[in-house]
């Protein structure tokens, strides 16, 4: 964690765009990850236990016996041509057919989240999120300076009739995108319904407007069908991002855009003053243990994990949290979502959940404007059944307190 900054003597020099950089609550949240005897329900971070570790080493191993001096040297911006390909095949899974020319690779899809920020936003321009959204995407975009409107999510993801409503009042300054989560969304849990994503379709065919696909959770799905990618249905206007992140391991750093050419031609010229480009070491790991068909195996691993941990997070929520209090159901991804009451501020409770030693992010890190500030995310991909039992008993011991509270000073009836 970088040092507690009260007074700053170079604050004159900072540019109007770091001015308006945001810190992820979750970057501040990670002081409490080196705590043992915290249940850690704020993180995002994946398994790795669940990694085939015999194969991880022999596919590093093979890397640099056949090609430690192409590991080791600067690779093309644009990213490796076999990496692509064998994304293709990922992608594939998903239905939704890529070709390596139409792709650049990234430094994780965080990188490219970052990059469109900046081909693609003026200060004042209007950008559409849904409400919550990921912390990390309003961090790049924010630091732009857009007008964000936010769409509320149900449970089969975005409100595709509300975005309209929307529109109509955007129509003299019609938004640069619409970013969208689509399966398992960070952080509501929730996926957008077969018939929500041929409507958003339709509204950005109709509209000529671009949508920013980011899917980071749809291969980890662990309960019913997959349904086909929004970039399926219309690849003019859609730009879709993928990463191995949460497939295969963040510390890879390997993400994708696939998007039409002209866009990926500003994004590699951005990316070459960024990073040059992403490391070979790290793209040729991931196109052999791709090509291994590892991506596969690890799934296989995880999901019963995931679905396990989920169903203990589920009937511990049911158990524990008081009348009053919701959750969404995700069927994959890593994250639930949970409502309190109105008048609950998770922000100023977190504290209090702390010294229960529970610890989860508050709602309104997930949007623009601070709204959500009754909700919370839990993520239940990490931690161990037993310590995700123990750790929703914590919050509702803490939030049983906060509402008796608010009841006993007569404040849950503002
Ligand atoms: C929705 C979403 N997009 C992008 C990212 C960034 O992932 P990475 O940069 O590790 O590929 C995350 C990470 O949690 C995410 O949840």
């Amino acid at each position: 964690m970088p040092p507690e900054i009260s007074f700053d003597p170079y604050s004159s020099l900072y540019s109007e765009a770091a001015q308006h950089m945001r810190s992820s609550e979750i970057r501040d949240l990670m002081s409490t990850a080196g705590r043992k005897d915290i249940v850690p329900f704020s993180g995002g971070l994946p398994s790795i236990e669940g990694l085939p570790k015999t194969e991880v080493i022999s596919v590093m191993d093979s890397v640099l016996k056949n090609g430690l001096s192409e590991a080791l040297q600067y690779g093309e911006t644009e990213g490796r041509y076999p990496l692509k390909s064998a994304l293709c095949k990922l992608m594939a899974r998903e239905g939704l057919k890529g070709e390596p020319e139409h792709m650049l690779i990234t430094t994780g899809s965080q990188q490219a989240l970052d990059l469109i920020s900046r081909i693609l936003i003026n200060p004042g321009d209007a950008i559409v999120t849904e409400g919550p959204t990921y912390v990390g995407a309003l961090c790049a975009f924010t630091a732009a300076a857009p007008r964000v409107t936010t769409i509320p999510v149900d449970e089969e993801g975005m409100r595709v009739d509300l975005l309209e409503e929307s529109l109509d009042r955007l129509q003299d300054t019609p938004p640069k995108f619409i970013y969208v989560i689509p399966n398992f969304h960070n952080p509501a849990g929730v996926t957008l319904s077969q018939s929500r994503r041929g409507k958003l379709v339709n509204i950005a065919e109709e509209r000529d407007l671009l949508i920013i696909e980011d899917n980071p959770y749809g291969l980890l799905r662990f309960e019913g069908n997959p349904i086909e990618p929004i970039t399926a249905r219309s690849r003019k206007n859609v730009v879709y991002l993928g990463t191995l992140s949460k497939v295969v391991s963040p510390g890879i750093r390997v993400g994708w855009v696939l998007a039409p050419p002209p866009i990926i031609e500003r994004l590699a010229t951005l990316k070459q003053s960024a990073d040059l480009c992403s490391p070979n070491l790290s793209q040729m790991f991931a196109e052999e243990y791709i090509n291994r068909g590892l991506v596969e195996k690890n799934m296989e691993n995880l999901k019963p994990v995931y679905r396990s941990r989920r169903d203990v997070m589920l009937s511990s929520l049911e158990e524990h949290l008081p009348s009053g209090c919701t959750w969404t159901k995700p069927r994959g991804g890593l994250f639930i979502w949970v409502t309190l009451p109105p008048y609950i501020d998770t922000r100023k409770m977190l504290p209090l959940a702390i010294e229960e030693k529970v610890s989860y992010v508050p709602g309104s890190a997930f949007f623009p404007d601070e709204s959500g500030s009754n909700c919370m995310r839990l993520n239940f991909s990490y931690p161990a059944e037993e310590q995700i039992a123990t750790g929703v008993k914590r919050l509702g011991k803490v939030i049983k307190k906060e509402i008796n509270l608010y009841h006993s000073l007569g404040l849950d009836r503002e």
